[in-house]
């Protein structure tokens, strides 16, 4: 399933390394993951997000706030592929962060599941932990996966690139999409701003991928202590949008009850 990202050719991958037939090699880091980030990009520690921030949302997420998105993920790839083929699955999380959708999916669903990521902190972190996993660094305005590949994407708060999900897609390939929904921690927006607006949860139509449904998921969660809390801050839009005034309202605050609230949105390939 994985490409060069210089020629295109097949990647052939063991333990040490992937390589093609044109010679371009890519070495394995010593967490398993590849770096196949090519030309000035290479280095891949300064773009995407930081390692504080990838340390901010293992710990989040870690302690299972977020795990009933999880799991609805799981129920809907049962849902539109059916358990348990004689064939695995190739499941793509696309912009995987440090790998906690990826490794609980990878653990529910025993598919064959690839997380990539723009950012190698996130992506060294996720392929320490998930060993199951083959976690990659990559962009994904040119995702370096073959076309029509993925049987499912898997695509959690991140940037959206419609012509490389549907190029990588299957004909009958699926991408699940969630976003945050309307009222999603309207209860830490109520600490940090006087005024407090919804999110914005405007669809956007796409000529090659058609919105086959629009699910929304909501749970009250109680964050129970200022670290976390504060790490959910660093996981959000708003840690950077915030002023230093603002922010310091978070300092003292010890027990959030917020909403958290997901739209899940399934495309298939037009
Ligand atoms: C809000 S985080 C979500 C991470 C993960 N899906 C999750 O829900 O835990 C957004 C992610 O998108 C990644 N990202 C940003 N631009 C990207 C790009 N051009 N290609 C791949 N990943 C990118 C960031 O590094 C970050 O890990
Ligand atoms: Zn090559």
């Amino acid at each position: 399933m994985l490409i060069c990202p210089v020629c295109r050719k097949s990647l052939e991958i063991n333990e040490k390394s992937a390589s093609c037939s044109e010679g371009h090699s890519f070495d394995r880091a010593k967490e398993g993951y590849i770096n196949l980030l090519t030309g000035n990009k290479k280095s891949g520690s300064l773009i995407g997000d930081n390692k504080d921030m990838a340390k901010s949302r293992r710990i989040f997420l870690e302690k299972g706030y977020y795990d009933f998105l999880a799991l609805f993920l799981c129920e809907k790839i049962k849902e539109l592929k059916g358990a348990d083929k004689e064939t695995p699955l190739n499941i793509l999380d696309i912009s995987c962060g440090e790998g906690y959708y990826t490794g609980f999916i990878k653990e529910k669903a025993r598919q064959s599941v690839f997380g990539f990521d723009i950012s190698k902190e996130m992506i060294k972190l996720g392929a320490k932990k998930y060993k199951d996993v083959l976690f990659f660094v990559g962009n994904i305005s040119k995702i370096p996966v073959s076309d029509c590949s993925c049987d499912i994407g898997i695509h959690i708060c991140a940037p959206f690139c419609e012509k490389e999900f549907a190029r990588i897609l299957k004909k009958d390939g699926y991408l699940l999409s969630a976003v945050p929904g309307k009222k999603h921690l309207i209860g830490l927006k109520e600490i940090l701003y006087e005024n407090v607006y919804e999110n914005n949860d405007d669809i956007t139509e796409y000529s090659s991928l058609k919105l086959v449904k629009s699910e929304t998921i909501s749970k009250t969660i109680t964050v129970r202590s200022n670290e976390d809390i504060l790490n959910l801050f660093k996981m959000t839009p708003y840690y950077y949008k915030t002023s230093k005034k603002d922010k310091e309202k978070l300092m003292t605050v010890e027990n959030l009850t917020t909403q958290a609230e997901f739209i899940i949105r399934t495309f298939k390939r037009e």
